[in-house]
Formats: structure tokens, C-alpha cells, sequence
């Protein structure tokens, strides 16, 4: 089986205004991550951007509603002025369902800025973005979409994105026939998953794989299973953990500056390519979590 391209649409047309409007530098200078919160701020954001693109604001939104449907379930959106990528970020997110982060500290941000060097590292699991993952594993229910976009890509190529299909998984579990774990075993069955310490902590259950769900972080699910051993669950993860990752059908890009990549987070797992110096790295990403609206 092999993956489809993923889609591409720009914002930069002959009738899009290169210049950032005052309205949308103002939106911009303005942010404040707390208030964004607000239902009533977000919908604000999305009523100015969709001004800002003009009269293909819903051929936009739509497309990006199709590629969510749609095999390889994400999208890019291209061209985006990054001076007020954190506009456009608020405010194309706001217009596809509830821009979302649960944790209601101080340091949680709606709008995240994702560097390398504070990639979050775990001992021996390394860089967690590195390996294939879905967002939100540690909530009960998880982020609806992803939004990423690039600022500043890594100066030596470092950090290329990646995304595999759960149909590509599926069809993986189904290709193995493994004498243990058959496919119509693994589907449906559930796993303990560790909740966010900010939201109560402990553990809850849900399934990796549902007909038409995934929710997959190796490290998650391995941090359960260390503080309460089950020897049959630790070698289905890792039969599941050598399925994906040794899984070639899926689909490697680089992302430049003015990129959005919108991704659909319960039917996609995604991950970058190491970079070798996060120190150093000038790569910059800005990302929200976006759960469809009654979503529950
Ligand atoms: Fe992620």
C-alpha cells in the first residue's frame, strides 16, 4: 500500500494582499495566550484572518476539512506571512473547532512555541517527537487536529517532518501475521495510559487502535507498564512499537518558513528527524491543539 501526497494549498495568489493589514498586525502585537482562551477572543481571531485571506477563505477552510477526511488526513497551507504567523495560526485553528491545552497553568500556552532544545527528552527513550507519536496520549480525549506552523526551519536540513496513516498501520498489523497478535486482537484492545499529572494523574484505559482511531506514545504506555509490570502487554507494545517503526509507508517532508501543516491527530501519527545540534538549531515551530466542536 502506499500513502498519497500530502496536499498543498497556497495563500499566496495574484489577488491575496502581500502586505499585512494593520487590522492583522494589530491582532498580532496584541496576543495574549491567557485570554486566548476566551471562545469569544478565538472567535474574534478567526472573523479577522478570514478578512486577511479574502475571498478564499472558504475554499480554504474547506480544503483543509476534505484532507482531514481524506488519506494522508493532513494538509499545507502555504505562504504565510510569518511576521503574524501567530495570528494566522490563532485564527485559521479557530475557525476548525476549539483551540484547546486543559493544563490551566500559568505555563501552559494555548499557542506553544516549539524549539529544539526544549524538546521534551525522556532517559532512555531520547527525543520524544523523534519517534511516531500521536499528541494528547496523556488526556482522556485527545486533540481532534494538530496545527504546526514553521517560523524558521533548521539551518542543516535537520527536523524534517513525518506522518504515517493508521490505514497504513493497519495494513502492516494485517500484512505480519504475528502467531500471537493477530490484527482482530490488537483492535479495540485496551491499554492503560498515563494521564497528565496537571489534569489528576494515575492511569485510565483506552484502546491504541479503534476502526477508525489511533492513539499511539510508546513512552506512555511503557510508563505505566514499568510502575505495574504485565509481561504480555510490554511485548505486545513492543510488537506494536516494531510495526510502526519499521513501517516505510509513510511520507517525509520539509517544512519552510510560512508553512502550516494541519494534521488530523486521531488518524495520523507523526514525528521529525533528528537534529543533530538542538542547541544551536534555528528551527522554530508554533502549534495548537484543536478539538472539533461537541467533541467529547
Ligand atoms: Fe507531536
Amino acid at each position: 500500500m502506499r500513502t498519497p501526497e500530502i496536499p498543498t494549498i497556497s495563500l499566496n495568489t495574484q489577488s491575496h494582499v502581500q502586505q499585512a493589514s494593520n487590522i492583522i498586525l494589530k491582532v498580532e502585537e496584541r496576543f495574549n495566550d491567557r485570554k486566548f482562551r476566551q471562545a469569544k477572543v478565538q472567535s474574534h481571531y478567526c472573523t479577522t484572518v478570514m478578512k486577511e485571506i479574502g475571498s478564499r477563505a472558504i475554499e480554504i477552510i474547506n480544503a483543509v476539512k476534505v484532507a482531514m477526511a481524506t488519506s494522508p488526513y493532513c494538509i499545507v497551507i502555504r505562504d504565510i506571512q510569518t511576521s503574524v504567523g501567530r495570528a494566522y495560526i490563532a485564527g485559521i485553528s479557530a475557525a476548525l473547532g476549539e483551540v484547546t491545552e486543559p493544563c490551566n497553568l500559568e505555563s501552559s500556552l494555548v499557542i506553544r512555541i516549539l524549539q529544539p532544545h526544549h524538546d521534551r527528552k525522556e532517559g532512555t527513550f531520547g527525543v520524544l517527537s523523534e519517534s511516531f507519536h500521536t499528541d494528547g496520549t496523556d488526556w482522556q480525549n485527545p486533540n481532534d487536529l494538530t496545527c504546526l506552523l514553521c517560523l524558521q526551519a533548521d539551518e542543516f536540513g535537520g527536523g524534517e517532518s513525518k506522518v504515517m496513516t493508521m490505514d497504513s498501520i493497519i495494513h502492516s498489523l494485517k500484512q505480519s501475521r504475528h502467531q500471537e497478535f493477530s490484527y482482530d486482537e490488537i483492535r479495540n484492545k485496551e491499554f492503560l495510559w498515563k494521564l497528565d499529572e496537571n489534569l489528576g494523574g494515575g492511569d485510565f484505559s483506552a484502546p491504541f487502535l479503534t476502526s477508525d482511531s489511533i492513539r499511539w506514545l510508546k513512552h506512555n504506555l511503557l510508563s505505566v507498564s514499568m510502575l505495574n509490570p504485565h509481561g504480555e502487554t510490554d511485548e505486545l507494545i513492543q510488537y506494536i512499537n516494531t510495526i510502526i517503526e519499521g513501517n516505510t509507508d509513510h511520507l517525509k517532508f520539509s517544512m519552510r518558513a510560512g508553512d502550516l501543516l494541519i494534521l488530523n491527530n486521531k488518524k495520523l501519527l507523526h514525528a521529525r528527524t533528528l537534529i543533530e545540534n538542538p542547541e544551536q538549531s534555528c528551527r522554530k515551530l508554533l502549534r495548537t491543539k484543536v478539538l472539533y466542536r461537541g467533541s467529547t
